[in-house]
C-alpha cells in the first residue's frame, strides 16, 4: 500500500515517518520547498525528541519527501495533515489550507483511493469535502473520505503517532465500509501489537471528538488554574490540592498541574474555534464556558506580569531573566506560548528582559525580535533582580539555587511551573513565589 502525506508540519511530518515505519511507501507533500528540502536531507524542520532517527532511517528508503503533488497520483491513501490556524480577526478556523489541499489532490485522485482528514477541523467540514470529492474527483473515480483525528502531543509525537492511545474512524455513512477497511490496513500494526481501542464513528462525531478532547484538557488546566486564584486569595497550596484531588480516580492527576497555563498551536485555538463553529451551529450557550476557560487561561500570564511589578515596583529598567520561551518543555514551538507572551508582555513594560530557552530562541527571535535573547542560563541570569521559571525543561529543574544566587542581583524566583524545589531555593537564600503557593 502506498501513502502519501499533505503537508508536512508537525503532524503531517511525523506521521509520515511514522507510517513509513510501519512499513509503507510514503511521500510527504508540502508546497514550502525550504521544508522539503531539509525533510529530504534527514533533518528536522522543528524540535521533537525521537523522529530525526526516524527520518534517518527511512529517508531514501520507503519515505521520501517533495513539493511535487504529482508524485501523490499513485497513492492508496491521502493523509491531508495541513494546518487550520487561527484566522486573523476571528476566533474561527482558517481552511485555506484544508480547501487547497484538496483542490491539488482532486486531479490526481485515483478509484478505489481514500482521503483521510487528520486536521483538526470545524465539525461539518469534512461532510462537506466528502460531498465535493464525490462529485469532483476525475473520471467518476469511486473515493472515499474518512476522518482520523490525531491526539499527538508535541514531544511525544513519534510515540503518539506509533502508539496511539486509541483510534477513531470517522467515516462517511453511504460509503460502503471501504474506507474503514483501508484504515484498518494501515493501522493493523498498532492495531495487533498494542490492542489499541478503535472507535468507528460518522464523520461529524469524528471531528467533533478532537475538538472535545481538546476542550476538555484545557478545562482541566484552567479549572486547577482557578483553584490557583482562589489558593492565593485563601492563602492554601493549590499543588497539595491537585494532589488530593487528584487521588480521586475519577479526576485524576494528570493536566491538574497549576501555572501559566497552557498554549501551543493546538488547545488555544482549537477551544476558539469550537466556540466560533457552536455559534454558527446556534449552540454557543453549551460551550460558553469555553470562553471563560479562555479568560482564566491568559489571566494567569497577566498574574505573572503583576507578581514582578508587586516584588520589583516600577518596572522600566528592571532587569528580568526569562527562563524559558517554548509553550512547554521538549519542543520548540512558541505558538502562543505563555513563557514568551509574559516575557514580550515585560518588555513592553520597560523591562530588560534576557530569556533563553534551550530549544525555542530561533523561533522566539522570529516572532518578537525585539526582546533580549541570552545565550545560556548563567547568561540570562547575571545581573537579574527577579529569575521566572515559565517553561519546565528539565535543565532548569536542576539548576543549583546556592551558585544562581551568586549571579543574580537579588534573589527572587517566581516559579510559573511550580516544579523547582522551593525549600531548596528558600535554603539559598531566596524569596521563592509559586503560583497559587503561600
Ligand atoms: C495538545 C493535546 O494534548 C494533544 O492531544 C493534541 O493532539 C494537541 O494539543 P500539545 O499542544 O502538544 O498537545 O500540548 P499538551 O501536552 O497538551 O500541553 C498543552 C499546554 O498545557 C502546554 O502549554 C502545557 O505546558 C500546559 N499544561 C499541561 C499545563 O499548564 N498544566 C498541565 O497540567 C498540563
Amino acid at each position: 500500500m502506498r501513502v502519501s502525506v499533505i503537508g508536512t508540519g508537525y503532524l503531517g511530518a511525523v506521521h509520515a515517518a511514522g507510517m513509513a515505519e510501519l512499513g509503507f511507501d510514503v511521500v510527504g507533500v508540502d508546497v514550502d520547498p525550504a521544508k522539503v528540502e531539509m525533510l529530504s536531507n534527514a533533518r528536522m524542520p522543528f524540535y521533537e525528541p525521537d523522529f530525526e532517527p526516524l527520518l534517518e532511517t527511512h529517508v531514501g528508503g520507503r519515505l521520501h519527501f517533495t513539493t511535487d503533488i504529482t508524485q501523490a497520483a499513485s497513492a492508496d491513501v491521502h493523509f491531508v495533515c495541513v494546518g487550520t490556524p487561527q484566522q486573523h480577526g476571528s476566533l474561527a478556523a482558517d481552511l485555506t489550507y484544508v480547501d487547497a489541499a484538496v483542490d491539488a489532490l482532486m486531479p490526481h485522485l485515483a478509484d478505489g483511493s481514500v482521503v483521510v482528514g487528520k486536521s483538526t477541523v470545524p465539525v461539518g467540514t469534512a461532510q462537506v469535502l466528502a460531498d465535493r470529492i464525490r462529485a469532483e474527483a476525475p473520471r467518476g473515480a469511486n473515493v472515499a473520505l474518512a476522518w482520523n483525528p490525531e491526539f499527538l502531543r508535541e514531544g511525544l509525537a513519534v510515540k503518539d503517532t506509533l502508539h496511539p492511545d486509541r483510534l477513531v474512524f470517522g467515516v462517511d455513512a453511504g460509503e460502503g465500509g471501504h474506507a474503514e477497511e483501508v484504515l484498518r490496513r494501515v493501522y493493523a500494526r498498532t492495531i495487533a501489537e498494542d490492542q489499541t481501542p478503535v472507535v468507528v464513528t460518522d464523520l461529524p462525531t469524528a471531528e467533533l471528538v478532537k475538538v472535545a478532547a481538546n476542550s476538555f484538557l484545557a478545562t482541566k488546566i484552567s479549572f486547577i488554574n482557578a483553584m490557583a486564584e482562589i489558593c492565593e486569595a485563601a492563602g492554601a497550596d493549590v499543588t497539595k490540592l491537585a494532589d488530593a484531588i487528584g487521588h480521586d480516580e475519577r479526576i485524576g492527576r494528570k493536566f491538574l498541574n497549576a501555572g501559566v497555563g497552557f498554549g501551543g498551536g493546538c488547545l488555544p485555538k482549537d477551544i476558539r474555534a469550537f466556540s466560533a463553529r457552536a455559534a454558527e451551529l446556534g449552540a454557543s450557550q453549551s460551550v460558553a464556558f469555553l470562553i471563560e476557560m479562555d479568560a482564566i487561561n491568559l489571566r494567569r500570564r497577566e498574574h505573572v506580569v503583576n507578581l514582578v511589578r508587586t516584588h520589583l515596583g516600577h518596572l522600566p529598567g528592571r532587569k528580568v531573566a526569562v527562563l524559558g520561551a517554548a509553550f512547554k518543555p521538549d519542543s520548540d514551538d512558541v505558538r502562543d506560548s505563555p513563557a514568551l507572551s509574559i516575557a514580550g508582555a515585560l518588555h513592553l513594560a520597560g523591562v530588560q528582559v534576557a530569556i533563553y530557552d534551550p530549544q525555542a530562541m530561533p523561533n522566539a527571535a522570529k516572532i518578537f525580535p525585539t526582546l533580549g535573547y541570552a545565550d545560556s542560563v548563567d547568561e540570562a541570569v547575571a545581573g537579574a533582580e527577579a529569575v521566572l521559571h515559565l517553561t519546565e525543561w528539565p535543565e532548569f529543574r536542576e539548576l543549583d539555587p546556592a551558585v544562581m544566587a551568586t549571579q543574580v542581583a537579588r534573589p527572587l524566583v517566581i516559579d510559573g511551573r511550580n516544579c523547582l524545589d522551593a525549600q531548596a531555593y528558600r535554603a539559598a537564600g531566596w524569596t521563592y513565589v509559586g503560583l497559587g503557593r503561600p
